[in-house]
């Protein structure tokens, strides 16, 4: 039988996580056995970039439901005559024109610069998102990751006892705040109650840990409010050194895969006159993802 993925090439995306996945079509991938393989790539590297992919929405759609169920915030907010849509990330507007610099939407925007993983504010965090680059601007616009594996590994012991085997909470609305105060104050960031996770996810695969934080993260357990906001700084500081990085300047038809559990993102800014949308979708956490050992059990 023919080895579908015997041709695909990777190299280092970085000198310590990420890969570059070269001629390999995401489309087939979605539909054949070439998802295993990977998969396996996506647990070892925590990252993976793909060029030139001519992929739909259904394509992208097939592809996410390998990884598990597909993220739906919105669920509660459509009525039955709503098609459910892959989320864009996008400063353009349902008439085409483009989002004002102060209006609600583009502060959302802006919480995105902050270094995050998303949806830990859920009941269900992500496990992974798969941005496609659609349409992309020249120059700014780039999307960076930060390895909170390697992070972890190369943390000073010092710094990782004052964490390790301690609680975090998490709330959506913290990451808003701390762009706007208005913003923070919408019904959307207040849906759910604060989620309490374990500050490091297991890999259930290979065993490797990392540290698991957000823009979202406020209060450590066993630490006041000023005492986390401390801490939570120098974790987010120590993980965001350039030693831990990639910055992806987008080109159409790039797909970048990470890992929620071991990987950090944020967006960056770009010219407002400048049309930019990527397509984004997550995928929640399961058990088989290590999802039921981040619990915190009560005491
Ligand atoms: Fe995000």
């Amino acid at each position: 039988m023919i080895n579908p993925t015997a041709s695909w090439k990777t190299t280092p995306l970085t000198p310590v996580f990420g890969a570059i996945v070269e001629d390999v079509s995401l489309a087939d991938v979605a539909r054949t056995d070439g998802f295993f393989r990977l998969r396996a790539l996506f647990e070892e590297h925590s990252a993976l970039l793909f060029r030139g992919q001519d992929i739909t929405d259904e394509d992208h759609l097939a592809l996410a439901r390998r990884f598990g169920t597909i993220e739906d915030r919105l669920a509660d907010e459509r009525t039955s005559d709503d098609a459910y849509k892959v989320p864009k990330v996008s400063n353009v507007r349902a008439d085409g024109k483009l989002t004002a610099a102060d209006d609600l939407h583009t502060l959302h925007l802006k919480a995105n610069f902050l270094w995050h993983a998303d949806s830990t504010f859920l009941p269900v965090p992500a496990l992974t998102n798969i941005l496609i680059g659609r349409v992309v601007t020249k120059s700014g616009g780039a999307t960076e990751l930060a390895s909170t594996r390697a992070a972890w590994a190369a943390m000073p012991e010092s710094l990782k006892a004052r964490v390790r085997g301690r609680g975090i909470r998490h709330r959506y609305s913290h990451s808003r705040a701390q762009i706007s105060p208005e913003l923070a104050k919408l019904p959307m960031f207040h849906k759910w109650p604060d989620q309490h996770w374990k500050s490091v996810w297991t890999n259930p695969v290979n065993g490797k840990e990392a540290l698991y934080i957000a823009s979202h993260a406020f209060a450590v357990d066993g630490y006041d409010a000023a005492e986390s906001a401390a801490l939570l700084r120098e974790l987010m500081e120590f993980c965001t050194q350039p030693d831990f990085t990639y910055s992806h300047s987008w080109q159409a038809g790039d797909v970048l895969i990470w890992d929620q559990r071991a990987v950090l993102h944020r967006g960056t800014p770009w010219p407002e006159d400048q049309p930019r949308t990527l397509s984004s979708l997550c995928v929640s956490a399961s058990d088989a993802d290590g999802l039921g050992t981040m619990h915190i059990m009560p005491q």
